[in-house]
Parts: C-alpha cells; sequence; structure tokens
C-alpha cells in the first residue's frame, strides 16, 4: 500500500480528523463563493425607473403584507416561458430592491401580481375588492369590503420612511418630512400639494382618487395605488425587447 494510501486510511478512519477536513473542504468553497460578493460595488444591477414607493404606495404595500395577500399571491415571475407569456416579463432583481420585506411570495393559489399594475381600472380593482364574485365569478377570493370603510392611517408615514431609510431605501429627507402631505395629495388631484409630489417621485406618479370616493381616503385607495404600480417602473421595451410583455394580455 503506498504511503498516501495509508495515510488516507487513517483520516477516514478518525471522525475527529475527517470532520475538521471536510469543514476546511466546505469552507474554502464557501468562501470562493460569497467572499467577491462583499468587494463589488453592487449585487444587483440597477435599472432605470426602479424607485422607492411613495407613502400612499407603501401604506397600500403596508395593508398587503397586514392583510396576508401573499399568502395567495406570488410576485416573482420566472424565466419561464409560460409564466412569461401569462405574466409578461420576468422579474427583475432590482424591481424589489427597495421591497422590506420582499413579496415573491411561494405560493399561488390566485395568479401572480407581480405586473398587475395597469392591467385593470380603478373601478375593477374596487369592484373586485369589494367582492370578487361580482367580477370573477369562479373566484374564490375572500371579500375585502372593510377596506373601502377604514381610513388609512397615514400620519405615521414620516417614521415609516425614516425606518427604511435605515434598511438602504433611498428616502430624502424632503421625502421624509412631506410623509403625510404627499400622500393626500396623491388622491388629490386638484390639490397644490400634487407638484410637490411630483417633484419629489417623478412625473410619472400616478394621482387620482383610487377608490371612488373623493372625500374620504380609506385603505382601499393606498391598496388600489399600490396595486397599479406593481411591474410598471421599469420599460420593458427598452430593456429587451424579446420579452416585452404582450399588451393583449390587458
Ligand atoms: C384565499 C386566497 C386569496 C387571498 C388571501 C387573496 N387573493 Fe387575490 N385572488 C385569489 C384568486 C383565486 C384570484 C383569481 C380569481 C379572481 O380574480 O378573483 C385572485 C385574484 C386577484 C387579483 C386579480 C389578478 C389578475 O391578474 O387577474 C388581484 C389584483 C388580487 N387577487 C389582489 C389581492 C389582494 C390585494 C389581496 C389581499 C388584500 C388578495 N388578493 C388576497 C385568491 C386570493
Amino acid at each position: 500500500m503506498t504511503q498516501l494510501a495509508t495515510q488516507h486510511k487513517k483520516l477516514e478512519r478518525n471522525v475527529t480528523l475527517l470532520s475538521i477536513f471536510a469543514f476546511v473542504a466546505v469552507a474554502i468553497g464557501g468562501i470562493v463563493e460569497i467572499a467577491p460578493l462583499f468587494w463589488i460595488d453592487s449585487t444587483l444591477e440597477k435599472v432605470e425607473g426602479v424607485r422607492p414607493y411613495t407613502p400612499l404606495e407603501q401604506e397600500g404595500r403596508d395593508i398587503y403584507v397586514r392583510e396576508g395577500c401573499y399568502t395567495c399571491h406570488s410576485q416573482m415571475i420566472r424565466p419561464f416561458r409560460d409564466e412569461v407569456e401569462r405574466y409578461g416579463h420576468y422579474s427583475l432583481a432590482a424591481e424589489s430592491m427597495y421591497d422590506h420585506p420582499f413579496q415573491w411570495g411561494s405560493k399561488r393559489t390566485g395568479p401572480d401580481l407581480a405586473r398587475v399594475g395597469g392591467k385593470y381600472s380603478d373601478d375593477w380593482h374596487v369592484q373586485h375588492m369589494i367582492d370578487p364574485r361580482s367580477v370573477v365569478p369562479e373566484s374564490i377570493m375572500p371579500a375585502y369590503s372593510h377596506l373601502a370603510k377604514n381610513g388609512a392611517d397615514l400620519r405615521d408615514m414620516s417614521k415609516h420612511l425614516r425606518a427604511l431609510k435605515t434598511l438602504g431605501v433611498p428616502y430624502s429627507d424632503d421625502m421624509i418630512t412631506h410623509a403625510y402631505r404627499d400622500a393626500v395629495a396623491q388622491v388629490s388631484p386638484d390639490s397644490d400639494h400634487a407638484d410637490g409630489l411630483r417633484a419629489r417621485y417623478g412625473d410619472t406618479i400616478a394621482v387620482r382618487d383610487f377608490d371612488g370616493e373623493p372625500h374620504f381616503i380609506s385603505e382601499l385607495d393606498a391598496l388600489i395605488a399600490y396595486l397599479q404600480v406593481l411591474g410598471t417602473m421599469v420599460e420593458f421595451k427598452d430593456y429587451n425587447p424579446d420579452y416585452a410583455p404582450k399588451t393583449e394580455a390587458k
């Protein structure tokens, strides 16, 4: 028997020694894979158009999480042909870079919502949330009519944005200070503050009354503002024409 084989035999028969060597081998593999991520500037490709949520959209997102919509809906289109044909362009990492916590989900009792923004009118969403079966007779989605009656709690939005900023969402001090005013401005198209909102978040922000009840800012306003922005921040025709979402999917 060669010397090497004898040594190897010793190693294989000594559990402690084998464990130590196995650990060293695995650790080297791990370091080679993980370490470079700490040195490259960004592990995430930044994509034009992706911005932090407006305070109203963020409130809608909090309601989405509170109501547990993620237990039936994913927000992650995988790069497979069947998914891309059904839902549109596969999800990019950058599209959920400001999501804390992310809503990729692991269960699809209902369809994926990553690109539901703009697919339906606000009226459709109002009807669907209040009584899903009035628009989709075979639906098994629960009704969320209470959202139309609950006032959206927007007073703490500044604190919310500040907390998100500590997690790396680039909210400016200006955005944090004006969070409440911006949230109200987004459902008040005639207010003087809508310009400030657009200046802070961009001209493409949807400013309108979302729930069809202009004198009351409901949780439904916030939730629909959030649903309508999902998947709409990136212009996909500029990104990869092969996978441009089909218009007839609307
Ligand atoms: C018990 C599972 C379940 C829960 C919880 C649930 N949904 Fe649904 N959802 C469904 C099903 C099933 C459908 C497909 C039928 C329909 O359109 O109603 C659906 C459809 C939808 C659609 C239409 C999607 C499309 O592309 O046609 C939207 C938007 C939606 N849900 C939003 C929500 C929101 C927001 C919540 C949380 C407030 C929620 N859902 C909670 C099951 C669920």
